[in-house]
């Protein structure tokens, strides 16, 4: 198969950051032929590759100097029933929010605490993305991923996945050479709404919804995010842009000892996870911007491109803010999004 590489392309487009960069070469993928090509291809299976799919979890801070493969396979479908779940498969490219807004179209629960996450279904299991008390390991199944060392397709369970708060196989070595070509979600025949995360609870409850349906949680949860997020289509941003980092108990307890209002959540290890947002606001960086990189207004762990912000720019902004967060509170954040 002959596939069509383009060259010297422009990605300002296709990262939500809106950062400028540009790939040496790009290929569209809309499936595993394309991945075999590349593979068999003997110049181009050595240049360094780069998985793209919505570009909402990405910092470019240079050129990218191989070949981006931009994931943009379409096509979902209900499967059918096992156990008690409904499996609903989607292809990589399809859009995150609009297949949770199709499945709850079909009345089907699940997905709807993760409604509006910017992004694709072939990247939700990368970073076992996670809102409002629901993480993709909460609702996964099993995917299919094309492996560029052997040129195998592989299914994956959620064990073989190694899903971890925002993190799984692969972001790790062993998982480097697999590219999700798409990806099967279990959802619950008999579904009961997941009201853990407390402001989610208050909203529906404000609302005056007695016996919330999958779509009037959907509803909700937009309604929160939309709030307190900025939208990528008119701010560029990758969402948060650090974890909420995992501090032992110990610490946690001495923290407190200064701190009383520090916000933390005890983990089921004995661990304790504290609120980057918190941590980065009580610094006094909400709002604040050095050049043309900022910190949201409304959510001090979002950093935000104001125009013209270079990669260069929001990496100088989130050291800054890592300094004075290690300075004041001992603690280290770590980002969220993968640097190139
Ligand atoms: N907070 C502040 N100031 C701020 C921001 C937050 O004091 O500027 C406090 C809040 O008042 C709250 C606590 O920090 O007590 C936690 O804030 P929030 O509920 O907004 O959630 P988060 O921990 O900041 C995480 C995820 C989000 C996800 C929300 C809701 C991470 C890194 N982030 O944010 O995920 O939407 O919970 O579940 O785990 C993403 O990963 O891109 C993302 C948006």
């Amino acid at each position: 198969m002959q596939v069509p590489i383009l060259h010297d392309f422009p990605l300002a487009s296709l990262n939500t950051f809106r950062l400028p960069a540009r790939a040496r070469h790009y290929l569209r993928v809309s499936g595993a032929a394309e991945l075999d090509a590349v593979r068999r291809d003997p110049a181009l299976s050595r240049l360094p590759r780069l998985v793209l799919g919505g570009g909402s979890n990405m910092l470019f801070t240079r050129d990218f100097d191989g070949i981006v493969l931009h994931m943009a396979g379409l096509g979902k479908e209900v499967l059918g029933e096992e156990d008690g779940r409904i499996l609903v498969r989607a292809q990589a490219g399809e859009n995150w929010h609009a297949f949770v807004q199709w499945t709850l179209a079909q009345g089907l629960g699940g997905l709807e605490n993760l409604s509006l996450i910017p992004g694709t279904v072939g990247a939700a299991p990368i970073q076992n993305v996670g809102a409002y008390g629901t993480e993709t390991k909460d609702v996964f199944h099993s995917l299919t991923a094309y492996d560029m060392a052997s040129g195998e397709v592989r299914t994956l369970d959620a064990q073989a996945c190694r899903f971890a708060y925002r993190d799984s196989i692969f972001k790790h070595p062993e998982g480097r050479e697999l590219v999700v070509l798409d990806v099967t979600f279990a959802l619950p025949a008999d579904w009961t709404p997941n009201l853990r995360y407390a402001e989610l609870a208050r909203a529906v409850e404000e609302a005056g919804i007695a016996s919330p349906t999958p779509a009037d949680v959907g509803r909700t949860v937009e309604a929160i995010r939309r709030r307190k997020l900025p939208d990528p289509a008119e701010i560029g941003n990758a969402g948060s842009f650090f974890k909420n980092p995992v501090v032992s108990r110990a610490q946690c307890e001495r923290l407190l000892a200064q701190y009383p209002a520090l916000v933390h959540h005890a983990q089921p290890d004995g661990s304790e996870k504290l609120a980057a947002g918190w941590l980065i606001d009580q610094c006094g960086w909400k709002g604040r911007a050095l050049g043309a990189a900022g910190v949201y207004p409304k959510q001090a762990l979002v950093l935000v491109n104001l125009g013209q912000a270079t990669g260069a720019d929001v990496v100088r902004l989130a050291r800054a803010i890592q300094a004075d967060v290690a300075a004041k509170y001992g603690v280290a954040l770590e980002p969220e999004p993968v640097f190139i």
